[in-house]
């Protein structure tokens, strides 16, 4: 008994990869056939991948049942971002149970939905009460706020991880808002995507098939300014045909939702569907970076910018170029890049190793020139990812 905890440890610490998929929240839940609703929404909303992402944290998921359930999603109006802000809110990011509440008494605590938002503001937060008798409760942290009990602990893992059931949803006031995604070529242009807007806003046909997908399922991948200036591969946008436009920028957008936890999610290299026609373009996470890889060219998710289920609108700095419409690189009078780099690469990169070198290659890649880094070997690539979540669903 002993030897096969230790097994389990020892395979923890030598492969984290195995324990980091060891938490599967809706294969736990679909165990429930009472949170069944509750199950179906986070699934929806991939509220689902961010609890599954954060292994390492003490969580506290406070589920509903049906009935519970469809209040909330009333409440929500149906809105599909409405429902995810209340779900987040409900993914209490710390361990409590009624041992730990009748011995410390309540208590505010944090959120996911405070945790990629406006973290100064108290209103992410939920408030833990300790109510007379055996009972405990959770309300937001605004001020007079209504108490939820716990009417049952469904599954309590000291100090890791519990699921508790309410009888009712928590609320507060602006919880349902969700930002305006009416008009998309102002939010590309907001978010330091200009000419990526003016190509949007000059192909009808791929503007009208975006906004369809909107209210579908669309992740859209929109390159900076930045990354139309890149040198090297990057096709000249301006002396395209029309149609070749619209192919370049269909390849930027995936027919489905998945924000960043989902696609930190998805299998290493597996091929995603592009909106143009069959093609596709692979994921490499790697910690918190998440690369992208597409005929030949790699870029990486800079910001997220916004995320109202089921669209997310992400910039990445690198264009997505598909092999037909890669230029050939052109011979640069810079300093030819050692090819000793790329010949050293193993087929698969190991993705620990981009994690060694990404404090050191961060800085160093900000400030060189783009065109060296094609060559690069793909560790060193991916591992320049900053990462920053701007999401701004949660704050407007
Ligand atoms: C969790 O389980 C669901 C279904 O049980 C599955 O579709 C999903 O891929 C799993 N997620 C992870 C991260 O393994
Ligand atoms: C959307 O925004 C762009 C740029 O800000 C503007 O030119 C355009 O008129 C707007 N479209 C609509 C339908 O409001
Ligand atoms: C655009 O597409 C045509 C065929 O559809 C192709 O011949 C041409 O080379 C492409 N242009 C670029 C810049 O790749």
């Amino acid at each position: 008994m002993g030897r096969v905890v230790a097994a389990a440890l020892l395979a923890c610490i030598l492969l984290p990869v195995a324990c980091v998929r060891g938490r599967n929240i809706t294969t736990i839940l679909s165990g429930y056939k009472e949170y069944k609703l509750y199950n179906k929404y986070l699934s929806e909303t991939k509220v689902c991948d961010e609890i599954n992402d954060r292994q390492s944290t003490s969580m506290t998921i406070l589920v509903l049942r049906d009935a519970a359930m469809s209040t909330l999603v009333s409440d929500a109006g149906d809105s599909l971002p409405a429902i995810k802000n209340a779900l987040r809110l409900l993914a209490v990011l710390d361990y409590y149970d009624r041992k730990k509440v009748k011995k410390y008494g309540g208590e505010r605590a944090d959120t996911l939905f405070q945790a990629t938002g406006d973290a100064v503001s108290a209103t992410g937060n939920v408030r833990v009460t300790d109510v007379e008798d055996g009972a405990y409760g959770f309300a937001s942290a605004t001020a007079g706020a209504d108490v939820s009990s716990v009417t049952k602990e469904v599954k309590t893992q000291p100090f890791r991880f519990a699921i508790l059931e309410l009888d009712a949803p928590i609320e507060f006031d602006g919880l349902f808002d969700t930002p305006s995604t009416a008009n998309l070529t102002r939010l590309l242009e907001r978010a330091g995507c200009k000419t990526f807007a003016t190509l949007v806003a000059g192909n009808p046909g791929v503007l009208k098939d975006y906004e369809a997908a909107m209210e579908t399922g669309l992740t859209l991948f929109a390159p900076n300014d930045a990354a139309f200036m890149a040198k090297g591969g990057v096709p000249d946008v301006t002396k395209m045909s029309s149609a070749n436009v619209s192919a370049l920028l269909r390849y930027h957008a995936l027919p489905a939702y998945y924000p960043k936890p989902s696609l930190k999610a998805v299998k290493k290299d597996a091929a995603l569907l592009t909106l143009a026609a069959k093609k596709t373009i692979s994921v490499k996470a790697n910690g918190d970076d998440v690369g992208l890889e597409a005929g030949g060219s790699k870029s990486r998710v800079a910001d997220t910018v916004v995320d109202k289920a089921p669209f997310c609108l992400m910039t990445v700095d690198k264009l997505l170029v598909p092999a037909e419409l890669a230029v050939a690189q052109a011979p640069s009078p810079a300093p030819a890049p050692a090819p000793s780099t790329s010949e050293r690469r193993p087929a698969d990169a190991p993705s620990d190793e981009a994690a060694d070198h990404a404090a050191d290659h961060h800085k160093a890649k900000k400030s060189t020139s783009s065109d060296s880094a094609s060559s690069r070997p793909v560790g060193a690539a991916f591992a320049a990812a900053v990462g920053s979540v701007v999401l701004a669903a949660a704050v407007l």
